[in-house]
């Protein structure tokens, strides 16, 4: 790991050289609160929930307790809460499940040409096994239409699975309208992945008339590898991992306890604080929007309106975005070029792309998200900078562009 000896592995000490951090919609930073509520149940409360004796009860009284908070901040019932290793496992059996679990009575699932890919290969993988699945499109915003989706529904549509706001551009999807088309026909499950809108919209569950939600911690300054999943009471999913009975048997293995603490007490947090935060975080957002704007060639992506109030995603013609986020990386700003899990692919977004860019302009995209941490000083410099670099790098591509060997670049 390349450790120096005092307990600190290398790649942290690296990560502190970066000085402002604009990529919250990959991941948020761990607040000190929930370090220290986990911390206890790293070090001296190690116990297995499922251990009858007094270490393993105090472990299951701290499990318990997350669920209920968890259950609380949604409007749910705490036993409606199972703890998943992300947003990714909490989306896997949410939709794998219901899908199996609803064979019976049908083989179709609808989602949207938009979605995390957490949701859309696992769409795809059920298709090997005889599912049919409809990929509803989206308009230049980023916004599905409730109409396209209460059209492809037909008498073998099982489930619906649909986020809540677009982790690449923010686009905040009539969800609620969404339901409200297609609970007319008895058993479609409603499945919504969450996990970008938490840290920002209000939740309730019962309200939005939904079955499924997927929650990942790490979105709202929890930690890493815990999520979590909302399954409606009298739901039926078939289980996705086979083992003990942990979770009312609908996710087998032995609990993470301190994650699950950390999550829940993230949540809280974010929940409570939400009211203030939102506009305060918008307005640094627009602040930074007109500044990068006034760029030639740079257009705001996704809802102009509708969108979760830290994002600022943007195309910049001409420009290739992974130049401009490591250009920017060298300046000391974090940022991403879209989603965080397709960095490093040369293929356009597939967000962008089913949005209406070509992907040519797809490839320009640079997204800075910012989060509960980011300060006014640190908007600032980043107003700075980064036009200049947008401009820079725009020169520099088209040059290359037009003397690809370098033959005309003065030594
Ligand atoms: C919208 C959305 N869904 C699902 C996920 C996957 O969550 P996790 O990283 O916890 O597996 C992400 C993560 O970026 C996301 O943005």
């Amino acid at each position: 790991m390349g450790d120096r000896g005092d307990g600190e592995p290398r790649a942290a000490r690296t990560i502190r050289r970066v000085t402002i951090y604009l990529d919250h919609a990959a991941t948020t930073p761990l607040r000190r609160e929930v370090l220290g509520a986990m911390l206890p149940f790293l070090t001296d409360v190690f116990g297995n929930p499922s251990s009858a004796h007094a270490v393993g009860r105090r472990a299951r009284a701290a499990l318990d307790e997350a669920h209920e908070k968890v259950a609380h901040e949604l409007n749910a019932q705490a036993r409606e809460i199972v703890f998943t290793s992300g947003g990714t496992e909490a989306s896997n059996l949410a939709i794998k499940g219901a899908a199996w679990a609803g064979k019976a009575q049908g083989n179709h699932v609808i989602t949207s040409a938009i979605e995390h890919h957490a949701t859309l290969h696992t769409v795809s993988h059920l298709e090997k096994f005889g599912f049919e699945v409809s990929v509803v499109p989206v308009d230049r915003y980023g916004r599905v239409d409730p109409d396209q989706i209460a059209s492809a529904m037909n008498d073998r549509t099982i489930l619906v699975s649909l986020m809540l706001a677009n982790n690449e551009v923010g686009t905040v999807q009539p969800v609620r309208e969404v339901i409200e088309r297609v609970r007319h026909q008895r058993g479609v499950l409603v499945h919504v992945d969450a996990v970008q809108a938490a840290p920002y919209v209000g939740i309730d569950v019962r309200a939005l008339d939904v079955d499924l939600l997927s929650l990942s911690a790490h979105k709202f300054e929890g930690p890493k590898g815990i999520g979590a999943l909302f399954i409606r009471h009298g739901t039926t999913l078939l289980p996705q991992q086979q083992g003990g009975s942990q979770e009312r048997y609908r996710r087998a293995g032995t609990e993470n306890v301190a994650g699950a603490v950390g999550l829940a007490v993230a949540y809280e947090l974010s929940c409570r604080e939400r009211e203030g935060v939102v506009p305060r975080v918008a307005a640094l957002r627009d602040r930074l929007r007109d500044a990068v704007l006034v760029v030639p060639g740079v257009e705001l992506t996704g809802h102009p309106r509708d969108r979760l109030p830290g994002h600022l995603s943007v195309i910049a013609r001409e420009s290739d975005g992974a130049s401009v986020s490591f250009a920017l990386d060298l300046e000391g700003i974090a940022c991403s070029t879209g989603s965080a899990c397709t960095t490093g692919s040369a293929e356009p977004s597939h967000v962008l792309t089913a949005m209406g860019y070509p992907a040519e302009e797809a490839l320009g995209a640079v997204r800075m998200t910012l989060g509960r941490t980011t300060t006014e000083e640190e908007v600032d410099r980043v107003a700075q900078v980064v036009p200049e670099v947008l401009v820079r790098m725009r020169v520099g591509a088209a040059a290359v562009a037009a003397d690809p060997l370098g033959q005309q670049v003065p030594s």
